[in-house]
């Protein structure tokens, strides 16, 4: 059974910098719920209860974020916000977080080792902090139905341009059956000639505990940091590794400009607010192209 989760969330969120400084990046809104909030309810959807946050210095916010607030319970009580106290009573209730402090930043796979204590000698999810995953099938579900089939860890990829594979860690494989396959190699964020395919992971991993005795012995990597991806490339010595295909829509909100598409795009599915904001982008569109002779 797989029960544990894991939350990286301590990086600096450089890429957001000024706005990261005191805030984290997970705390974001996308409209009105943190993204952090997304991948929670993504873990609790499969099931997966115990989400352990390894955080930092300035992430405070996310420890607030999973609390009970009963102020603000008070607060909308009183006001009569009823459908509001009831979302925010739920959501406190639901989850059962663990948070244990990188105490420092020397790489994402650093910073799941650092949570071996808390997750022991069982099988785990890891779910970044920064991605969403906009779909009907939940990713994490799937990837544990493929390994309570084989017993072995499972990495999510989806299929990217060629050209943004340098942003990435790249896998290749042999393929199993549909949108399933066994890793032979792994490469973190190559260049476009070096890379053994578009296949990108996506940042959702399950992995057995026998990751961690790789982790002890993964050499610094890419940018000077310990890689979850070399990590994985020496677990191949001793296991084999499934990935699993992503067809539901990804969204990468650690970037300004993702961040800012996954705003809009989910702006434009919202009831509430979808028919103000559209006729504000298509003024916006057709005011610009007129300014700059495009129309
Ligand atoms: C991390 C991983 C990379 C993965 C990516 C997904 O990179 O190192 O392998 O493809 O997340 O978002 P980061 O985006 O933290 O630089």
């Amino acid at each position: 059974m797989v029960r544990k989760a894991v939350l990286p969330v301590a990086g600096w969120g450089t890429r957001f910098l000024p706005a990261t400084k005191a805030m984290p990046k997970e705390m974001f809104p996308i409209i009105d719920k943190p993204v952090v909030q997304f991948i929670v309810e993504e873990c609790l959807h499969a099931g997966v209860e115990n989400i352990i946050f390894v955080t930092g210095r300035h992430k405070r916010p996310i420890e607030h974020h999973f609390d009970i607030n009963t102020d603000l319970e008070k607060h909308l009580e009183q006001g009569g916000k009823d459908e509001l106290l009831a979302n925010i009573r739920e959501f406190s209730r639901l989850t059962n977080p663990i948070y244990i402090r990188q105490k420092e930043q020397l790489g994402l796979g650093h910073a799941v080792l650092v949570s071996e204590p808390v997750v022991g000698n069982e099988p785990f999810v890891v779910a970044l902090g920064d991605v969403i995953i906009d779909g009907e099938e939940n990713v994490i579900r799937r990837m544990i139905e493929i390994h309570e089939r084989f017993g072995k860890s499972v990495v999510a990829v989806f299929e990217v341009d060629r050209k943004k594979v340098s942003k990435y860690g790249i896998v290749s494989g042999k393929f199993i059956e549909e949108d399933v396959y066994l890793i032979d190699d792994l490469v973190e964020k190559p260049k476009e000639e070096e890379a053994p395919s578009n296949l990108a992971i996506v940042g959702r991993y399950l992995f057995t505990p026998k990751i961690f005795e790789k982790l002890k012995i993964t050499p610094v990597g890419k940018g000077g940091e310990i890689q979850l991806t070399d990590a994985i490339k020496l677990m191949l010595e001793d296991e084999v590794v499934y990935s699993i295909k992503v067809n539901a829509k990804v969204y990468d909100t650690g970037t300004p400009i993702g961040y800012l598409m996954t705003l809009v795009e989910f702006a434009l599915e919202r009831k509430d607010i979808k028919d103000e904001f559209l006729e504000f982008l298509e003024h916006t569109v057709s005011r610009y192209n007129q300014r700059t002779g495009k129309a």
